[in-house]
């Protein structure tokens, strides 16, 4: 697969290599001067691929460091490709006026923020508990530090569906009694004091980093929230591919493309509730990756790839009900 152009990624695992890249085109085909949104800019992977087949490109990108990479991308797309730094869940104010024919999201963290030592996403890297996409807002230090112990363990269980959380909350709090914990392999060496390491198993922190990540970012509030804007800005035909990374996030897409599969069981003794109209139509059957790709780029092992075609139904309100999105302390 073609390696992004631009910028040099100064870490030995290299730039962002884009996931399902030949089927998000697929999912968004025809591409010759359709306009697209391609809300997660990353290293432009996606963008360049759609502007090398035709497309015009708005991208969006909460992470100020992509901006060499959109720099790159406009210097050799000057006509058809822009970008604007903001967040996916405004993707209709910020795209403005123009007229959009397709949206695409790749949910999550770039190689080049995973990777970054000084971003303290990684717990195999030494650095500070950071997470901030944006580097504004709460630090998943101030999380660690400045939660209740059951606010902790909620927010480890809701986010990470990790089921010691419990454990590993009391764990952090003892420790923070001595001194806050400020480092990546500090936490990460805590959560295995906490529940232990199996051979063979993921490493016990993935599921309590993931959940702070997830926490520090708002990530499912965005998902929801970019996904009810996408279905305000597409017009009729237009289409929406959403690539996500974990199961919370699948289930969410899953259900906001078809609402009437998330629902409560109904009572066959209760009048049958009026089928709701279709925002979403052609739903593609969800799409991972093959054996090469994954053996090429071990992240894409975790990816799912759903898209759809908006109908000319009006878009819905934003509403949280029926997705599944987890409430912290209480259920989804
Ligand atoms: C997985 S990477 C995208 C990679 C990209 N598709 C490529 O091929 O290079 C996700 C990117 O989305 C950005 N991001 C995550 N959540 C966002 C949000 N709510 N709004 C805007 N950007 C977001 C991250 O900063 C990151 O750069």
């Amino acid at each position: 697969m073609r390696q992004p152009r631009g910028p040099q990624h100064s870490d030995p695992a290299g730039p962002h290599l884009p996931v399902l890249l030949a089927e998000v085109l697929e999912a968004l085909a025809p591409l010759e001067g359709m306009r697209v949104v391609d809300g997660t800019f990353g290293a432009g992977g996606y963008s360049r691929a759609l502007l090398e087949a035709g497309a015009h490109v708005v991208a969006i990108d909460r992470d100020p460091r992509v901006v060499p990479y959109a720099d790159a991308l406009a210097a050799g797309f000057p006509d058809r490709f822009s970008f604007v730094r903001g967040t996916f869940s405004a993707l209709d104010t910020l795209v403005g006026e123009t007229p959009v024919d397709g949206v695409v999201l790749d949910i999550g963290v770039s190689s080049m923020q995973l990777d970054e030592p000084a971003r303290g996403f990684s717990f195999m890297r030494e650095g500070p508990l950071d997470m901030r996409m944006a580097g504004e807002g709460d630090s998943a230090a101030d999380l660690v530090n400045g939660l209740e112990e059951s606010e902790l363990a909620n927010l480890l269980y809701a986010f990470g569906e990790e089921r010691k959380s419990r454990r590993i909350a009391h764990t952090i709090v003892a420790a923070r009694a001595a001194a806050p914990i400020t480092t990546t392999t500090e936490l990460a060496r805590l959560i295995e004091k906490a529940i232990g390491r199996k051979p063979g198993d993921a490493h016990p922190a993935t599921r309590s980093f993931q959940a702070l990540r997830i926490a520090v970012n708002d990530e499912l509030g965005e998902l929801v929230e970019g996904l009810f804007a996408a279905e305000r800005l597409l017009p009729a035909g237009g289409r929406l591919a959403v690539v996500a990374f974990h199961s919370l996030e699948d289930r969410i897409v899953k259900r906001f493309f078809e609402p009437e599969r998330g629902g409560p069981a109904q009572s066959r003794h209760l009048p049958q509730v009026v089928a709701e109209a279709r925002r979403w139509v052609d739903i593609a059957k969800a799409r991972k990756a093959g054996a090469a790709e994954t053996e090429r780029n071990p992240r894409a092992r975790s990816a799912v790839l759903r898209s759809a075609r908006r109908s000319a139904e009006a878009a819905r309100p934003v509403s949280r009900a029926g997705l599944g999105v987890p409430v912290i302390g209480g259920a989804a």
